[in-house]
């Protein structure tokens, strides 16, 4: 099956009189797999808009190749205009127009008309159906950033990219549009999320790209880096402390009578901590774990500069 998008080797300098060059993106490699959910990571300034702009045609890459299903977006545009659906970053408004309005005309731009059932489908479905008759700069600005989700699905894209979608949006309409993003991927519909949230990240996308100052430092498994960057922590309650020798990679955070923290690696099992500490099983009255995630390990790599 052919890759939903493939970026190769691509790179981004924008050039301008009063800046001089500006190397945005230095040489980025990914690529998406069919139906999957897959998300780009990175502090401010690292280059993810930049690359979402050079995927939709908006700006050409310096150097590389990038491919929509098969074709290469610079020489066959058209196509990968209609495959693709984008929300972008910043919030567009126009003023003159109602919602239904809009969303016609932005179906009409892909050439679909009588899109009626679909527009329908997705007000109602992005719960802006009673507000269909407002004008733009008649609605909050989570009700905006729906409007931009609702634009970029009414000629049903094959591939979606979302630029921070949940950037200034209220928990409970951020909890709603996770669960409409694992909607659109049970329909099949491949997703690229770019999201300072991390646990939104952690939730929704099996593989993650972490991109730092222009470069691609991670891209894999979201639990695999978590793994392999975060290490697990574990409390236990015991009747007495025994005698005990640390075992090779295990930190003691701390004690308090006779409730006592480890952090170990989080490849090692509870199991074998418990032997390497030589605990018999009658000592143990309670033990909890609680496992790294997806911010500690970006941290790590963006802060830290932890090699993988
Ligand atoms: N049109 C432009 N001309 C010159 N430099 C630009 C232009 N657009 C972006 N840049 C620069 O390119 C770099 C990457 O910016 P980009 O918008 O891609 O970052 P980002 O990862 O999307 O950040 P954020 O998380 O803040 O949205 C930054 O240094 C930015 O200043
Ligand atoms: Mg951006």
């Amino acid at each position: 099956m052919t890759a939903p998008l493939e970026v190769s080797n691509v790179k981004k300098t924008y050039t301008s009189p009063k800046l001089g060059a500006v190397d945005a993106v230095k040489g980025v490699s990914f690529e998406i797999r069919p139906g999957e959910i897959y998300g780009l990571l990175g502090p401010n300034g690292a280059g993810k808009t930049t690359l979402i702009s050079m995927i939709t045609t908006l700006e050409n890459p310096s150097e590389g190749d990038i491919k929509v299903f098969g074709e290469s977006t610079q020489t066959n545009s058209a196509f990968t205009k209609k495959q693709i659906g984008v929300v972008p970053q910043e919030i567009v408004t126009q003023g003159f127009f109602n919602l239904v309005e809009i969303l016609q005309f932005h179906s009409g731009y892909y050439g679909v008309w009588n899109n009626k059932e679909r527009i329908d489908y997705l007000l109602k479905r992005l719960g802006l159906w009673e507000h269909k008759h407002k004008l733009v700069k008649q609605l909050s600005g989570g009700m905006k950033r729906r409007l931009m989700i609702a634009k970029a699905l009414v000629h049903k894209p094959k591939l979606l990219l979302l630029d921070e979608p949940t950037a200034g949006v209220d928990l409970e309409l951020r909890t709603s549009l996770w669960e409409f993003v694992r909607d659109l991927q049970k329909e099949g519909i491949s997703i690229l999320l770019t999201t300072h949230y991390l646990q939104e990240a952690e939730a929704l996308c099996e593989r993650v790209g972490i991109i730092s100052k222009g470069s691609l430092v991670f891209n894999g498994e979201t639990q695999g880096i978590i793994r392999k960057l975060t290490r697990r922590t574990v409390e236990m309650d015991l009747k007495s402390i025994p005698n005990w020798t640390l075992p090779e990679g295990v930190q003691l955070l701390g004690q308090r009578e006779n409730r006592v923290t480890f952090s170990t690696p989080s490849e090692m099992s509870v199991g074998a901590l418990l032997a390497g500490l030589s605990i018999p099983s009658d000592l143990l009255l309670d033990l909890k774990t609680r496992e790294g995630s997806l911010e500690e390990a970006f941290l790590n790599v963006v802060q830290k500069g932890a090699s993988l």
